[in-house]
């Protein structure tokens, strides 16, 4: 069993900063939560590893799904969520998320965001994989993401309760004498008085630092999407799981053999406006694959265009959308279009070559519907929790509305905070692994926990993973900080993945190929005990 990181090696703290809450990332759940602390009257320092208005929700392109349009109803997007689920989802979770769908895109209007309007002056609704009804927000065209951030980063500014630090990488959590945890460590690349490692306080700390698909060659994330914020709940005794489901898009634009890092997205919503998946001899190929053909659930598109390119000499597959036209290419995807051009691909009269890239993680730290995880005073919010709401394979479209629907939960348990208590002084001995060993976890996690897996693969994985902890470093930087988290989550990933035999959802074992519900309708669930990753399993609550 692999040995993983306990305790972060870096420096004491040298300042300290306090406030009721504190709240890391700033991404749709993040800057939520922050503002809906703000409605309790509770003070609120606000760290992101970047700048506020960076991060994966900007990046953001197809939308948010809510069931607003007048031929759906809550209980069709209940019905479609749990379809994409494969029988992982935990319902009563899905029946909150699209029961208070509606008023969260609601509340987000009235915080300023400006949706798309349709010739009626309603909110413009349109289609994504898995989805059977039209019901897909979205703004600026293909713009959500940073639509949405825009609004909620100026509500945040305007309030001078909420105190910001960008380039805050937070390091671990504090806890006081009863366990309750009390504040975290950071290190902040700042000026003055706030450099180098601090802390800062608060009577309960919100984890909302996003996803962990860094940890893979191509990905469609911010390369700031390191699993900082499982990692250091795992660090703190928070139980993780389903990290074993980590979701490829299945088409991001191909730009060469040798791309590595974040790749360009194309929105599955460029499929919902009518483009089309071709294989290698131009030939459409999800006509047999699924009913909902290339609008499948994402794990059944992602499936068959890994397939296909497995079975052709190139390396990727088409998307046409040529005969989506100009207006449609200009008006609902103009960032699309610029991304393709600037490859110098004109998409109204040139095929795309697509590839699936990691996208997002079901996985993360264990909360309920409310974001509260089984350690006191820690919550988490957005791509780093677990609801259950995912299941084996996320619907599109579904993350931002989780990270609002939860941020407003969480709001209730933020009145009652227990007194704010000095921090005991955290576990010596931290080790970190080097910065430089980043490419080699990538490499590593890719080649044998990738969109495709099995035994050997996933075990030479781990052994790959065990021989990087003998290179281990108490050098302090962000590059080293941020390679520990990756390596605590590929760890993860890849023991819960090959736990996990069968194939489910985003969760493909070429020697499991079936779904195995006798065995597997079951959640895996990890920690980390004795400084050992330990897995278990859990029914899910149906
Ligand atoms: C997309 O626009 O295709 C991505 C949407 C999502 O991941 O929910």
């Amino acid at each position: 069993m692999i040995k993983v990181i306990e305790k972060l090696h870096h420096a004491e703290p040298g300042w300290q900063v306090q406030a009721d809450v504190v709240v890391i990332g700033s991404g749709v759940a993040g800057l939520s939560a922050a503002i809906n602390a703000r409605k309790k009257n509770l003070s609120v320092l606000l760290l992101t590893k970047d700048l506020l208005s960076t991060g994966s929700t900007a990046w953001a392109q197809g939308g948010i799904a809510a069931a607003l349009g007048p031929k759906d109803s809550p209980i069709q997007h209940l019905a479609d969520t749990l379809e994409a689920g494969a029988g992982l989802c935990d319902q009563n979770a899905v029946k909150a998320l699209v029961e208070e769908g509606p008023l969260a895109i609601k509340n987000l209007i009235s915080l300023g965001t400006v949706f798309d309007l349709d010739s009626q002056g309603n909110v413009a609704l349109t289609r994504e994989g898995g989805h059977r009804q039209n019901r897909i927000a979205h703004a600026g065209g293909d713009a959500t993401g940073a639509e949405i951030s825009r609004a909620l980063v100026s509500s945040v500014l305007a309030d001078p309760m909420i105190q910001i630090f960008e380039h805050a990488l937070v390091l671990d959590l504090l806890k006081d004498k009863n366990e309750q945890v009390c504040g975290v460590t950071l290190h902040v690349m700042g000026e003055g008085l706030i450099d180098g490692v601090g802390a800062a306080l608060g009577r309960a700390v919100v984890i909302a630092t996003g996803g962990l698909s860094a940890v893979f060659e191509q990905t469609t994330n911010p390369l700031v999407a390191t699993g900082d914020g499982v990692a250091l709940a795992l660090r703190a005794g928070a139980s993780v799981a389903d990290l074993e489901f980590i979701q490829f898009h299945p088409t991001v634009l191909w730009v060469g053999e040798e791309a590595r890092g974040s790749q360009p997205l194309i929105s599955e919503a460029v499929r919902g406006e009518g483009a089309i998946l071709l294989n290698e001899k131009l030939q459409p190929f999800m006509q047999n694959m699924h009913p909902m053909k290339d609008l499948a659930p994402r794990d059944v598109v992602a499936h068959a265009v890994v397939e296909e390119i497995r079975n052709s000499s190139s390396g990727y597959v088409w998307l046409d959308g040529r005969k989506l036209g100009e207006d449609i290419w200009r008006k609902r995807f103009p960032n699309i279009l610029a991304s393709c051009r600037k490859y110098s691909i004109d998409p109204m009269n040139d095929l795309i070559p697509v590839v699936p890239a990691a996208h997002y993680s079901m996985g993360g730290v264990q909360t309920d519907m409310s974001g509260k995880t089984r350690v006191p005073g820690l919550f988490v919010v957005g791509e780093a929790a677990n609801t259950g709401v995912h299941g084996a394979n996320r619907l599109a479209s579904n993350s931002l509305l989780e990270g609002l629907v939860v941020a407003n939960r969480l709001a209730e348990h933020l009145e009652n905070l227990p007194k704010q208590q000095d921090p005991v002084a955290a576990k010596a001995n931290g080790e970190l692994i080097s910065g430089e060993l980043r490419r080699s976890i990538n490499q590593i996690t890719t080649t044998g926990a990738g969109a495709i897996r099995d035994e050997d693969g996933l075990k030479n994985t781990l052994k790959e993973l065990e021989l990087l902890v003998s290179e281990k470093t108490k050098e302090g930087s962000t590059q080293a900080w941020e390679a520990t988290n990756l390596f605590t989550v590929s760890t993860f990933i890849a023991s819960a993945a090959l736990m996990r035999q069968e194939s489910r959802g985003a969760h493909w074992r070429q020697d499991f190929p079936k779904k195995d519900d006798k065995n597997w309708q079951v959640r895996i669930k990890g920690e980390i005990e004795d400084g050992q990753i330990k897995l278990t399993t859990q029914t899910i609550a149906q």
